[in-house]
């Protein structure tokens, strides 16, 4: 074969122009798949000469001349062409090059379309399984921190005003929820990944009597896809792969936007250390919060790249079609940025410094225990609706007083209900307020503490 003629193109009278070449050629970003190329292809070929498909003799060429082009791809001596479109053809066309013959055999019984879909579940199953770990990395950095703060009292929010008061290390370990539920949503979306396409050939199948169960064993696949039609054209998988890693930029976006609303000197809650930050070129005074910040902007990409994969797919009919070449940008981005965003956030809970004296004060202000006051007439007698009544009269009367509750004298608090006792002040603390709420999942230091165990379990620690 002449380098500028294409693989392809026995039946076709002109070439393509250099302009058409680049915009169908694929090789500048799935050469990215070399590795699991060549891996679908040994075992390919292995499958082959078992079914005596091919030769003993012609696979272990194919075999050996594999594994040269791998070294030669890791050396970065591997010659690229644009001319020969996708990571497919260059690496058929070196082996052929290299072997003769038995390289052209390789294809037998094989199409692009089941080779690229085999590349990317292939591709996809290790990046699962390295996000997965790198999610764990980051569990433990925020067990480690959430076990220094079990007793550090914060106002927690909702509505972003001050509601009840709760346990820092109890705040924390809400995002150690959120990320399990992400680890189970790829291990869910691994299984689905984890199935062999190959074998579907173009589209209809093969007439060569292959063997698929072996090919998958090769693998490592759980199973094969069912119908040839469906293992080409089939991107689900991909989809799914992408809303886990939404979810999971969502999740880390909103920690992002805690850690930034917190290191604004209004909460003072925390310092983030100085190598996630940046100064201003014109305002000395700046500690800007750029990384937390670029994790939520990057959250918008990861979302765009899901939405890119969906209208991807939405209006193909059976079975391959070219516009799937264009899944494999979002997915590489998703993956790369997923993984960053992963490795700096286990280093930057690291870096978390925590001020507990101005959590505290904060959570002083704003009537955090309002509802324990409530609670205690309830558990008197009084109906909650009513109790909730007295309650905020009393609040507005503080609030005019500019006192908080428990500064209130027990004579003043009567008038509001004459059921008030002065075991109230006991309620009306903080950590009074915090330490009531012991049933599971409650932010009593003794729950979050038992949460954190059960998660360092959980984790295997
Ligand atoms: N580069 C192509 C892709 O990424 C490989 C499959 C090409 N198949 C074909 N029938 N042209 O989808």
């Amino acid at each position: 074969m002449e380098n500028n003629k294409k693989t392809w193109s026995g039946r076709f009278n002109e070439p393509v122009s250099e302009l058409v070449e680049r915009y169908t050629a694929s090789v500048s970003f799935d050469q990215r798949l070399a590795e699991y190329d060549i891996q679908g292809s040994l075992a390919h070929a292995q499958m082959l000469s078992a079914q005596g498909i091919i030769s003993h003799a012609d696979w272990i060429a194919i075999e050996q001349g594999l594994n040269q082009i791998r070294d030669e791809i890791r050396n970065n001596q591997f010659i690229w062409s644009q001319a020969l479109e996708d990571v497919h053809l260059n690496i058929e066309k070196r082996l052929t090059t290299l072997i003769g013959d038995a390289g052209k055999r390789l294809h037998t019984a094989r199409s692009r379309n089941d080779q690229v879909a085999t590349d990317i579940r292939l591709f996809l199953r290790a990046s699962i399984d390295e996000i997965i770990h790198l999610i764990k990395a980051m569990q433990h950095a925020l067990l480690d921190l959430a076990e220094q703060h079990i007793h550090t009292v914060m106002p927690g929010f909702t509505h972003l005003q001050v509601a009840q008061p709760i346990s820092f290390g109890h705040h924390l370990m809400a995002y150690f929820e959120m990320l399990k539920r992400d680890i189970g949503r790829l291990t869910d979306c691994r299984k689905r990944v984890n199935q062999l396409p190959l074998g579907a050939a173009a589209l209809a199948g093969t007439s060569y009597p292959i063997n698929r169960e072996l090919v998958a064993e090769l693998l490592g696949f759980e199973g094969i896809c069912e119908n040839s039609l469906d293992a080409v054209s089939d991107r689900d998988f991909a989809i799914e792969f992408s809303a886990c890693a939404s979810l999971i930029m969502t999740h880390l976006s909103r920690m992002s936007e805690e850690f930034i609303l917190w290191m604004n000197p209004s909460f003072g809650f925390i310092q983030l250390a100085d190598r996630f930050c940046t100064g201003s070129s014109i305002m000395p005074q700046k500690k800007n919060p750029d990384v937390p910040e670029l994790v939520r902007g990057k959250t918008g990409r990861i979302n765009g790249h899901l939405v890119a994969l969906l209208t991807l797919m939405k209006a193909q009919p059976l079975a391959y079609n070219k516009d799937n070449q264009e899944d494999k940008e979002p997915l590489f981005d998703t993956v790369d940025t997923l993984m960053d965003t992963l490795r700096i956030y286990a280093d930057m809970l690291t870096g978390v410094h925590v001020n507990p004296e101005v959590m505290r004060s904060s959570a002083l202000r704003g009537y955090a225990t309002a509802t324990d006051l409530a609670d205690y007439l309830t558990k008197k007698g009084i109906p909650f609706r009513d109790a909730h009544e007295i309650v905020a009269q009393t609040v507005q009367y503080a609030e005019q007083k500019g006192s908080d509750l428990n500064e209130i004298e027990l004579s003043e608090l009567q008038k509001f209900s004459p059921q008030i006792e002065s075991d109230i002040f006991a309620v009306l603390t903080l950590e009074g307020s915090m330490g009531s709420r012991k049933h599971i999942g409650g932010t009593a230091p003794e729950q979050v503490q038992a949460a954190i165990q059960k998660a360092k379990e959980w984790l295997e620690l």
